[in-house]
């Protein structure tokens, strides 16, 4: 039976991986800095109760000690800004390589998002940087690209309604995923092993944000203009295009009204 070190596994995505690996029996640990995640844009089912080691990914402490006896690796840990003047994900990323290089662990997943090689947005830059790591590096692994997770887009629009008029940009294009079908994929991929390339994964439904924005307001009762504005830019024409979406690979996961009924009282 495979050990699994859970890199992130107090985050949004990592707290639905964890859940899902205690489910299905697979033994693991999570490696973060913090046991329980402060300030996460979202809201997350977190418990102290699951077996935990300290790692800091952007100095490599702890690394060492947390990949003993560790066969798969879920990075999951991630953060949109720079180390040093080089971007979290690449430094990140290297520093788990280098620890890997030295210790018995057979197989890397990392979590990414559909659409890195296209959108461009310095974030996802960075992640398209540490997949090509990972591929040059020879460790075996797998590479998982997700589309946009439920918590985030409501994140977004709590940010987009927080004004008396909501603005928000008209035919920008999302394919929302729950946050469990990725974990779920995750941890097929971490029991079939190495696929040695770069899987997409998108939710079921592809919906403009404004036809998501309205259904938000329309099951949380909120009354307030809302005001379609222009795309501008490149990362927004590039969401208007659909390039971070992947409706070929769409899977069953709970769809964004499904995740909006079920987390109604937390969300309002
Ligand atoms: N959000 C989306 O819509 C989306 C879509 C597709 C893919 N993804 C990818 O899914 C992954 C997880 O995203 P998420 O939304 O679950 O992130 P999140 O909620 O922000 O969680 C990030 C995790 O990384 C850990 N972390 C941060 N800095 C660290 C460090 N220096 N060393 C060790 N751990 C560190 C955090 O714990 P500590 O702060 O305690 O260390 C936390 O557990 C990311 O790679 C993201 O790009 C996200």
């Amino acid at each position: 039976m495979k050990k699994v070190l859970v890199i992130g596994g107090t985050g949004v995505l990592g707290t639905s991986v964890v859940n899902t690996l205690q489910q299905q029996q697979i033994e693991f640990v999570i490696g973060s800095r913090s046991q329980v995640k402060k300030g996460s844009y979202s809201i997350v089912n977190q418990s102290t109760d699951f077996p935990w080691k300290r790692v800091d990914l952007a100095t490599g402490e702890g690394l060492a000690e947390a990949l003993i006896g560790i066969d798969t690796v879920i990075h999951l840990a991630s953060a949109p800004t720079k180390i040093g003047g080089e971007p979290f994900e690449v430094v990140t990323t290297r520093n788990l390589l280098k620890a890997l290089n030295q210790s018995k662990a057979k197989h890397l997943i990392y979590s990414s998002i559909v659409g890195v090689d296209k959108v461009p947005f310095s974030y996802y830059r960075a992640k398209l940087a540490a997949e090509k790591l990972i591929q040059q590096q020879g460790i075996p692994y797998s590479i998982l690209r997700a589309t946009q997770f439920h918590d985030l887009i409501n994140f977004l629009i709590r940010k987009l309604l927080f004004l008396p008029i909501g603005f928000v940009p008209k035919q920008l294009k999302f394919q929302p995923i729950h946050v469990d079908a990725v974990s779920s994929e995750l941890s097929r991929l971490a029991q079939a092993g190495p696929q040695q390339t770069v899987l997409n994964l998108g939710g079921p439904q592809l919906f403009t944000l404004e036809t998501m924005t309205r259904l938000w307001m329309k099951i949380h009762g909120k009354l307030k203009p809302l005001v379609p504005i222009p795309t501008i830019g490149g990362l927004m024409k590039s969401f208007e295009k659909g390039e971070n979406t992947c409706p070929e690979k769409a899977v069953g996961s709970k769809t964004w009204e499904e995740y909006l009924l079920e987390n109604q009282e937390r969300l309002s």
